[in-house]
């Protein structure tokens, strides 16, 4: 299934493959992609989502931790490149990469221990329909962790030479996100604090019952 409408026409030319890949560095392992998974809490033997996953930096350290982790990814380059790194991994078989966005999660409702981002959030196209599905696939006392770093705040490292294409993708109102999240049953704050150092964006939240 094409997942297409629910991906910024940015993120679909051929230049983002190249930008992805002199961020490779960044995108295998990162500080912020540990100090999300510190928050999200994993016990072993949940199953977790890692929305956009990207290259897997956060998808393989929880199958580490021993979460079953879905891998929900739209770009079939990153899902090559994590596919492979999948295979190079001790606890592939917690892992399963799957074609997907954060408005339709192809996982069954209720049946989720926890959901996370990192640096996804503002690549969504569809909020609302991201947010009825966050809802929808968590089971009761699920957590959600939605981590943006703000390039855009002057105190980031990145402040002065990150070329975000802000103008182009979604815009991130922790508040907002909060608000929107708690009306459909998964309560949630948001906060504008740091993690790993740098300015983030940050949203967490429970499914109630
Ligand atoms: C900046 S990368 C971050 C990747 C990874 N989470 C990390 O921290 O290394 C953003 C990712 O979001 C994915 N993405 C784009 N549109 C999406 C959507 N609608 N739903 C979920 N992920 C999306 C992109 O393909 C890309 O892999």
């Amino acid at each position: 299934m094409s997942h297409d409408q629910y991906r910024h026409e940015h993120d679909k030319k051929l230049k983002a493959k190249f930008h992805w890949l002199t961020k490779i560095r960044k995108f295998w392992q990162s500080d912020i992609n540990r100090a999300t998974l510190q928050l999200v809490e994993i016990k072993p033997g949940e199953t977790v989502i890692d929305i956009g996953a990207g290259m897997g930096p956060a998808t393989v350290a929880a199958a580490r931790q021993g979460a079953k982790v879905i891998a929900v990814e739209p770009s079939s380059f990153m899902r090559t490149i994590l596919s492979i790194r999948r295979l190079g991994q001790k606890a592939r078989s917690q892992i399963v990469v799957a074609d997907g966005v954060a408005e339709t999660l192809p996982v069954e409702d209720k049946t989720i221990d926890a959901v996370w981002t990192v640096n996804a959030v503002h690549h969504w196209v569809d909020l609302e329909a991201a947010f009825d599905e966050l809802a929808r696939v968590l089971a009761p006392g699920g957590r959600i962790v939605l981590l943006d770093e703000d390039f855009t705040h002057s105190d980031h490292p990145l402040h002065a030479t990150h070329h975000g294409h802000e103008d182009e993708l979604t815009n991130v109102y922790v508040d907002e996100i909060a608000e929107a999240l708690t009306a459909r049953g998964v309560h949630a704050t948001g906060q504008l604090t740091t993690a790993a150092g740098v300015p983030v964006k940050l949203i967490r939240g429970v499914r109630t019952p």
